[in-house]
C-alpha cells in the first residue's frame, strides 16, 4: 500500500481476449487514475501490432504489447459509472473511457482528479491516459528514514505494483524516489516498459529499479536507472511460499538498460526464485561504479530453478565484482523453511562481456548438494585487474572460451561444447 502521493490503489485486473470486435481488450477490476498538473501519467496506449517499430533496426519489443495502469488520491473524484461506464464484461466502454480521461484532464492545474474504476469486468480498446511526459516523485525518504531508525513495523511501498494485469505498457516517464522497489509487477504478463528514468539516491534502502516477480513475457528496454539497489531484478518468490504459489518468472528480455547502483547489481536474478526463473535474456548492459554487473542470487530453503538464462554486451566501469553467483545470508521469510529445498541453476550463457577496473574477477559460489551446471562464458575480458585477483568457483560446473584472465578450473576451458549455446 502507500506510495506516491497519497493512496495507493492496486490495480489489480482479470485477463481475457475479447471478441475481434475492437483492437484491444483489457478487464480491469480495481483501477485508478490520477491527473494533476505535477505528475502526469503518459502510459500511451499503442494499439499496433508486431511491426509497429520496424524503422528501427535495433532489436526492439515496442509493438509487443499495449496498455495501462495507475493510482493514488486527487481534489476531484470520480467514478467510471459516472460517465456510463458498465462493468459487466461484455459492453464496450471505450468511448466512456476516452470521455473519462479527457475531462478528469481537466482538472489537471485545479487540485488535480481521480478516476476510480470500481470491480467489475471492464471491457475497453485503447486509451490514452495523457500525451506529455512527466515525472512521478514517490518522496520515499521518510520511508527510508523510517527503516533506517528501524522503527518500520510494515513493509515499505512500492512506486508501481501491479498485480495480475495483462498487456501493460509504462513509457517515458521519470520515476523518483520509490520508498522501496520503484515497478514491480507481479502475476502480470506482457508487460513492455521502455524508456523510462528511474533515480532515488545512491544509499537508499531496497530502491531496485523493475523487478518482474512470477511474470511472463516481460520486456525491460532502453531504461536509465540510478538507485540504491539492483536496477533490474528478476524474482519468483520466497522459499516455502514461492514454492507453494509455484509461479514461475520467464520469457523476460532486459535489453538496453544503463546505471549505477553502488552497493547492488546491474542485473540480479533472485535471491527470490523458488517458483523458478527461465529464458531470461539480457543484453546491451551498460553499468559502472556498482558492486556487481550481473548477479544470481539463491540460497538454501529456495527451491526452484534458474534455467536458460543468456547474458551478452555487457560493459562495465568500475563495477566490483563482475560476475557473481552468490549464496544468501540467511534471508528467510520465517523459520517454516526447508533447507532441503535447494535451487537447480542450469544453463547459464555469459559472452561479450568487457569490464575495466574490476576490483575483483568472478566470484561464482554454488550450493553445496545443489546443482548449478552449464554455466558457460565465451569471450569475457576483464581489464586493469590486479594479477592476484583470480576467479573463485564452488559447487560450480561449465565451460569457458576466450576468457581473460584464466577462469576456475570448474569452468573446462576448452570452448567446444555445443551445448552451451543458448540463445
Ligand atoms: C493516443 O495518443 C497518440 C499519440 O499522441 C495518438 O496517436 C493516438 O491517436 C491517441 N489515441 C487515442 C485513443 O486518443
Ligand atoms: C519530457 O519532458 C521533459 C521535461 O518536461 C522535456 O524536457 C522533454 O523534452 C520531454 N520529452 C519528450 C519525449 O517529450
Ligand atoms: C525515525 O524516523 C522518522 C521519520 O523521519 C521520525 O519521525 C522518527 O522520529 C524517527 N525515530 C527515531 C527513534 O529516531
Ligand atoms: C517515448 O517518447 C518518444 C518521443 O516522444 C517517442 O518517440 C517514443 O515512441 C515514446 N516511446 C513509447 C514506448 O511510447
Ligand atoms: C523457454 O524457451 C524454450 C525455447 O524457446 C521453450 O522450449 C520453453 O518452453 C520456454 N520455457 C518457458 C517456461 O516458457
Ligand atoms: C552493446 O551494448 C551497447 C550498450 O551498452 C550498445 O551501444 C551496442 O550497440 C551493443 N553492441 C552490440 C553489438 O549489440
Ligand atoms: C530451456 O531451454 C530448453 C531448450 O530450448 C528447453 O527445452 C527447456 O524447456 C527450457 N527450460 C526451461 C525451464 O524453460
Ligand atoms: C567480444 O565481445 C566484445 C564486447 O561485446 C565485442 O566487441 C567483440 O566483437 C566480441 N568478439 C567476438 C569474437 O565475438
Ligand atoms: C582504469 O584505471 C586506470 C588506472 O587507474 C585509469 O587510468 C583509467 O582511467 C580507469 N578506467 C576506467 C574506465 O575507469
Ligand atoms: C571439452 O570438454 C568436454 C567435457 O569434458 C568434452 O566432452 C569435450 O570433448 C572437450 N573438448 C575438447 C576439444 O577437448
Amino acid at each position: 500500500m502507500g506510495a506516491l502521493i497519497g493512496d495507493f490503489i492496486k490495480p489489480k485486473s482479470s485477463s481475457a481476449w475479447a471478441p475481434p470486435l475492437l483492437l484491444l481488450f483489457i478487464f480491469l477490476a480495481i483501477l485508478s487514475f490520477q491527473f494533476s498538473s505535477k505528475s502526469v501519467f503518459p502510459i500511451g496506449l499503442i494499439s499496433s501490432g508486431p511491426g509497429h517499430d520496424h524503422d528501427d533496426p535495433r532489436k526492439s519489443c515496442a509493438g509487443f504489447f499495449g496498455h495501462v495502469a495507475l493510482l493514488p488520491r486527487r481534489k476531484v473524484v470520480m467514478s467510471i459509472t459516472d460517465f456510463g461506464g458498465v462493468g459487466d464484461g461484455k459492453t464496450s466502454n471505450t468511448e466512456t473511457f476516452r470521455k473519462a480521461i479527457r475531462y478528469m484532464q481537466g482538472f489537471g492545474d485545479k487540485g488535480g482528479s481521480q478516476l476510480n474504476v470500481p470491480k467489475g469486468k471492464w471491457l475497453t480498446g485503447s486509451f490514452n491516459l495523457t500525451r506529455q511526459n512527466g515525472t512521478i516523485d514517490g518522496q520515499g525518504k521518510m520511508w527510508w528514514d523510517l527503516w533506517w531508525n528501524r522503527t518500520l513495523e510494515h513493509t515499505r511501498g512500492h512506486l508501481v505494483e501491479l498485480m495480475n494485469s495483462h498487456n501493460i505498457l509504462i513509457s517515458n516517464l521519470t520515476f523518483l524516489n520509490s520508498p522501496f522497489w520503484t515497478i514491480h509487477p507481479v502475476y502480470c504478463s506482457n508487460v513492455l516498459i521502455k524508456d523510462m528514468t528511474i533515480l532515488a539516491p545512491l544509499n537508499a534502502p531496497n530502491t531496485d529499479g523493475i523487478d518482474p516477480d512470477s511474470s511472463t513475457n516481460v520486456c525491460i528496454e532502453d531504461c536509465y536507472i540510478e538507485s540504491g539497489d539492483d536496477l533490474v531484478a528478476v524474482k519468483s518468490g520466497w522459499d516455502q511460499y514461492g514454492i507453494t504459489i509455484a509461479r514461475p518468472s520467464s520469457n523476460i528480455i532486459v535489453r538496453r538498460v544503463s546505471g549505477t547502483t553502488p552497493t547492488c547489481s546491474g542485473v540480479g536474478i533472485g535471491s527470490e526464485m523458488s517458483g523458478g526463473i527461465s529464458n531470461v535474456t539480457i543484453e546491451d548492459l551498460h553499468v559502472w561504479d556498482s558492486a556487481a554487473g550481473v548477479r544470481i542470487k539463491s540460497d538454501k530453503g529456495r527451491g526452484g530453478y534458474i534455467a536458460n538464462i543468456s547474458i551478452s554486451n555487457i560493459t562495465m566501469e568500475r563495477v566490483k565484482i563482475p560476475i557473481r553467483f552468490s549464496r544468501g545470508s540467511n534471508d528467510h521469510p520465517d523459520e517454516g523453511w526447508d533447507p532441503k529445498a535447494l535451487p537447480i541453476v542450469k544453463g547459464i550463457f555469459i559472452s561479450n562481456v568487457v569490464s575495466l577496473n574490476s576490483t575483483k574477477a568472478p566470484v561464482l559460489q554454488g550450493i553445496e548438494g545443489a546443482s548449478f551446471e552449464g554455466i558457460c562464458f565465451k569471450n569475457v575480458t576483464l581489464l586493469g585487474l590486479a594479477p592476484s585477483k583470480t576467479w573463485q568457483c564452488e559447487f560450480v560446473s561449465g565451460f569457458a572460451s576466450e576468457v581473460f584472465p584464466m577462469p576456475c578450473p570448474q569452468l573446462q576451458n576448452n570452448g567446444s561444447s555445443s551445448w552451451c549455446s543458448y540463445s
